[in-house]
């Protein structure tokens, strides 16, 4: 199934539970910062962060039912659908980005680079990524569905679920790779309970845009 419209399908369904680290971001911004939220979903870290005094605010997300609910949910939010090709704001341009279970949807190591290469075109000089996502698992579930679809989709890691989504978990070489034309200022290994209430690995990671 093509992945936007598995997002569009649940988007109704789906509820994000994955907690944002406000705290450590919170450390690298200021309440007047423009903050972009990449893959935003239906907007709930920006609605917390909205909660905290942050209304600098801009969410895009590729699925349409998702931006939808976000606008009927928290009319206040500026969150639109984001169109394929570059993001469309222009270069040197927001404070910071938020990259929340996005790379997780994304499969295909170019189609990462890709973007994260956008983000820091985006991003003013100096500017904070946050990202937070998943690592690969060792557990007989996760190892055996690494295991049945690396063939399929060319990456160990990369899985397919039931109602078709396809996700990835990552390996932290590749997160530190793909991250490395930023300047790390934190990163931290986590677990979380993924939107099927399962444990994961995951990672926070907050980077400056080296000028
Ligand atoms: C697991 S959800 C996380 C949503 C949100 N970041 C959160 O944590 O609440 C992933 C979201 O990323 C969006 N997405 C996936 N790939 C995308 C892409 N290439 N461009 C824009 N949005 C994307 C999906 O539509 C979905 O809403």
């Amino acid at each position: 199934m093509e992945q936007k419209k598995y997002w569009d399908d649940v988007s109704d369904q789906k509820q994000f539970t994955t907690p944002f680290q406000a705290d450590a971001f919170c450390k690298y911004v200021n309440s007047s910062s423009r903050i972009l939220d990449v893959g935003c979903g239906y907007g709930r870290t920006l609605d917390e962060l909205y909660q905290m005094g942050f209304h600098n605010l801009i969410g895009i997300d590729f699925s349409k039912g998702m931006i939808i609910r976000g606008q009927t949910q928290f009319p206040y939010l500026d969150l639109r659908v984001k169109e394929s090709g570059p993001i469309d704001l222009p270069a040197e341009s927001v404070d910071a980005v938020i990259l929340f279970a996005v790379l997780t949807c994304i499969r295909e190591n170019a189609e990462q680079e890709a973007l994260i290469s956008d983000i820091k075109r985006v991003l003013k000089p100096n500017g904070i990524l946050y990202v937070n996502d998943f690592l690969l698992n060792t557990d007989e579930r996760n190892l055996t569905r690494y295991q049945k679809f690396q063939e399929k989709y060319d990456n160990y890691g990369v899985f397919q679920l039931p109602d078709g989504a396809v996700c990835r978990h990552h390996d932290e070489v590749w997160i530190k790779e793909l991250l490395s034309d930023f300047k790390q200022e934190m990163y931290e290994n986590l677990t979380f309970t993924t939107m099927n209430g399962h444990r994961s690995n995951g990672f926070c990671y907050i980077g400056r845009r080296i000028i």
